[in-house]
């Protein structure tokens, strides 16, 4: 005989409200499926009922089917309502999740900084405009002309000569001043703006020009073959030495602090005459405090007056020029060249600290 399984309300009652009462402290849907199998699934009470109650007598069985559909609805309507609360919740867990905080700091890409000799070269020109100077700006492809003969180097100069200098084959000068037929050179210095801006803006003139500069030389520790330079030249009535000299100290100032003193030696170049090699007063220097070389100047050679078609009766100059380069090395201590022309950006960045 088969043992008969017996109907018994009072049992599958407190087991589907067990189960309802479970469902109701239910904290995620993960759980709320355990409990919907045990209470609902193969086995339990709920899911018996139907098979039992097809053997009851006539008599019982409509009783025992309303009340098993009774619990069935309640069973199913707590675990309804709890499914639809707990999607809710995880939805609402989720969005928080994904929001975007816009005051958030983004997580910006990597900056560049930029390179130590372009605010140098910032920094001087912002020296001249506040005395007053204007800026002028030279071609870097120049005439011969502009670069060597207005400038009183003659024919034969041992600077035109093809070691130093970039010979830039076939082309022809024709400038903005009107002239025209003469070789063309990558300039050697800046100094070709003293003729320039003599021609093209008269005197009185005060103007400094800073700008790429090229010679044949391989890049070492302290040369270059592509180098700055900053050039200055005052021409105006009365203009004597001491002007230059005053300049020149004040420059010194500007760029390496209120102990800075320049001093000068004699020396030779075409365009000025008399001439100076300057020499810059440095704290720094190793193996104690001493003088170091930082440009040339002089004044304005009348003969490059001349050439520009200015009375050197009348009129009176002076010049100078440095090295940009040379200037950046000397003020920050740096000792190899190769740091300055590799470009990388980590170099530049030390400069921008406490900007
Ligand atoms: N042009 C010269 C050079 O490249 C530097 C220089 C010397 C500029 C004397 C001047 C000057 O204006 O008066 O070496």
């Amino acid at each position: 005989m088969v043992a008969q399984e017996e109907f018994d309300p009072a049992a599958m009652t407190d087991e589907v409200n067990e189960g309802i009462g479970r469902i109701r402290e239910a904290s995620d849907l993960e759980e709320l499926k355990a409990i919907k199998a045990k209470y609902a699934g193969t086995g339990s009470a709920l899911a018996g009922s139907g098979r039992i109650i097809g053997r009851l007598p006539a008599d019982q069985k409509k009783t025992a089917g309303r009340l098993a559909g009774k619990l069935k609805a309640d069973f199913g309507r707590a675990y309804g309502l709890k499914e639809r609360q707990l999607r809710q919740e995880e939805e609402s867990r989720r969005l928080a999740a994904e929001q975007v905080d816009m005051t958030l700091p983004v997580n910006r890409r990597p900056q560049g900084a930029r390179h130590p000799l372009s605010k140098l070269m910032e920094d001087v020109e912002d020296f001249f405009v506040s005395m007053g100077w204007s800026i002028a700006q030279g071609p870097e492809l120049e005439a011969e002309w502009y670069n060597f003969d207005a400038l009183n180097f003659g024919p034969d100069h041992p600077a035109r000569q093809m070691q130093d200098t970039f010979y830039v084959k076939g082309s022809q000068a024709r400038d903005a001043a009107g002239f025209v037929g003469s070789n063309m050179v990558m300039r050697t210095h800046t100094s070709p703006d003293q003729a320039r801006s003599l021609i093209t803006r008269g005197v009185p003139l005060y103007v400094a020009c800073t700008g790429r500069v090229f010679r044949t030389d391989e890049l070492d520790a302290t040369h270059t073959p592509v180098f700055h330079q900053c050039e200055a030249i005052a021409v105006d009535e009365h203009l004597t030495m001491a002007d230059l000299k005053g300049t020149l100290d004040k420059l010194a100032v500007a760029m390496f602090g209120p102990e800075a003193r320049t001093r000068l030696r004699p020396s030779y170049f075409p365009f000025t005459e008399p001439s100076a090699e300057m020499d810059l007063w440095f704290p720094d220097k190793k193996g104690g405090p001493g003088w170091i070389e930082w440009g040339g100047c002089g004044m304005v050679n009348p003969n490059v007056l001349r050439s520009a078609g200015v009375d050197p009766q009348r009129y009176s100059g002076f010049a100078f020029g440095v090295g940009m380069e040379r200037t950046l090395l000397l003020r920050h201590d740096i000792n190899d060249m190769h740091d300055l022309v590799e470009g990388d950006v980590r170099f530049s960045q030390q400069f921008e600290m406490g900007e």
